[in-house]
């Protein structure tokens, strides 16, 4: 039998159909309500950052289900203050949805970090890469002052995770949310994909006036002091 394109290409992802019913079923019969109340409304409280890899699933490694956490995932969990895609899930999810917790979660072994950090070359990634490169510069000294690669490795994933995290903070998104008295604390933890672990990087903000010294502390458990960097958050107000 000859197939054309779009059959091989159905044919090829069958299982992922089969799987689908499966977990259908599976959710339906514990719960015959769970898709027709979901459908109505979604009320998560947590909105989660994270990358892109296949294997840091958001919701699975909280076991949180359907309906309970908004996800924005991208490669190496950045945050950057032009991209609207992350600013427009970021909007909704603080002021239309009203989350109470936003998690920048990395990971480590994350390619694009690694990337990032010896400059391996993969074509237009490079360039979306370059704010990871900015964290790689930013604590430059201490990373340097580490032994092997895998150290280096590791704590570039755990930089980046807690930069992207004040990046956060700096958004006029969370710091009027916050000026508004809303509740709203911000985290940065990373994942272990050798042990499924979750660890916290000891980041959590919940007001403009923690800003600062959440971060320096965050930075601090890094072995990183004040006298190794010259850039503290801002306020943008
Ligand atoms: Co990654």
């Amino acid at each position: 039998m000859k197939f054309n394109g779009k059959e091989i290409m159905m044919k090829s992802i069958e299982n992922l159909f089969k799987n689908n019913r499966k977990w259908s079923e599976d959710i339906t019969k514990k719960n015959p309500d769970f898709f027709s109340t979901l459908s109505k409304q979604q009320a998560p409280k947590y909105l989660w950052i994270g990358c892109a890899d296949s294997r840091v699933p958001a919701n699975e490694v909280v076991g949180l289900l359907p309906g309970e956490l908004f996800v924005h995932r991208n490669v190496a969990n950045v945050v950057v203050h032009s991209d609207l895609n992350c600013l427009s899930v970021m909007q909704y999810a603080i002021e239309v949805l009203k989350v109470e917790h936003v998690i920048v979660c990395g990971h480590y072994g994350c390619g694009g970090v690694i990337a990032a950090l010896h400059d391996n070359r993969y074509g237009l990634i490079d360039n979306w890469l370059r704010h990871v490169k900015d964290v790689r510069e930013r604590h430059g000294h201490h990373i340097s002052l580490l032994k092997d690669q895998k150290q280096k490795e590791d704590c570039l994933c755990e930089l980046n995770a807690i930069e992207q995290a004040i990046n956060v903070c700096q958004t006029t998104i969370v710091q009027d949310a916050w000026l508004r008295g809303q509740n709203l604390n911000v985290h940065a933890c990373i994942y272990g994909l050798q042990d499924g672990v979750l660890k916290d990087l000891g980041m959590s903000v919940s007001g403009l006036e923690e800003m600062n010294s959440n971060y320096l502390n965050a930075l601090a458990l890094e072995g990183i002091g004040v006298k190794d960097f010259t850039r503290l958050p801002r306020i943008v107000h």
